[in-house]
């Protein structure tokens, strides 16, 4: 067992320098280490690994307008920001403008700041209010306060287009949620497990990052 995760250890620091590090953009590597200067830990951007398979998962989908729930200092937003068109479009929502403007310098000298647009509020308050207006999106992606997941969910269900994707982030819990033992997120196994009996949506959950489930809006 020991050996088993030393090697899956050595074995994820390869991939991650040989082939990882070497792609991560420039502005993206500032951002990252000023996150760390910032706040000790650049923990809460999502990994880059996970950030390089969401921008080709955009590309291949060619999403044009997205939706960002949880923006904290903006990996995962200029991420997006890069991946889209030069007429791409993006809404991210956060209560805090503080982290958000410590990552905006690197956003805007990658040149992407144009494509975004920044919502100082609670998500569940500006979905509502984008519900009423009839706002569409092709991606969105979820990462904040995991106890409101599932009530999330049934707001982006009707504002994600039909066989756009919604995706939500760290639904493994450090994979805890497949243990007996550990003391796990209740909410996230709930939610998990709302998710796999929901008929209207193609769900794929993935190990990568702390666990990322891509829903795709079938009805
Ligand atoms: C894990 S961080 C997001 C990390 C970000 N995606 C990145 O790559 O750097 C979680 C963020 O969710 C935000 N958040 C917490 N509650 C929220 C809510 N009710 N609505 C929207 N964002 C919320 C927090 O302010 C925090 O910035």
């Amino acid at each position: 067992m020991g050996n088993t995760v030393r090697k899956s250890e050595a074995l994820q620091k390869c991939i991650l320098n040989a082939s990882t590090y070497p792609r991560e953009h420039q502005q993206l590597k500032k951002l990252r280490e000023a996150t760390f200067q910032k706040y000790g830990s650049a923990e809460w951007g999502v990994p880059l690994d996970e950030g390089l398979f969401l921008s080709i998962l955009l590309k291949a989908m060619d999403a044009k307008r997205t939706l960002e729930i949880g923006v904290f200092t903006g990996y995962s937003l200029l991420t997006t920001a890069l991946a889209l068109p030069h007429t791409g479009q993006i809404i991210a929502i956060d209560p805090s403008r503080e982290a958000y403007e410590v990552g905006q310098p690197f956003i805007r000298e990658a040149g992407v700041e144009q494509k975004i647009n920044f919502i100082q509020s609670d998500a569940f308050v500006a979905l509502e209010e984008m519900l009423t207006k009839g706002e569409e999106f092709d991606f969105v992606f979820v990462n904040a306060d995991k106890t409101k997941y599932k009530k999330y969910h049934e707001q982006l269900i009707e504002i994600v287009k039909l066989g756009g994707i919604i995706s939500y982030q760290n639904t493994l819990c450090s994979s805890s949620v497949a243990s007996e033992e550990e003391v796990t997120d209740e909410a996230i196994v709930d939610f998990n497990n709302s998710l796999a009996s929901d008929e209207r949506i193609e769900i794929s959950q993935l190990p990568i990052g702390d666990g990322l489930t891509l829903c795709m809006r079938m009805i």
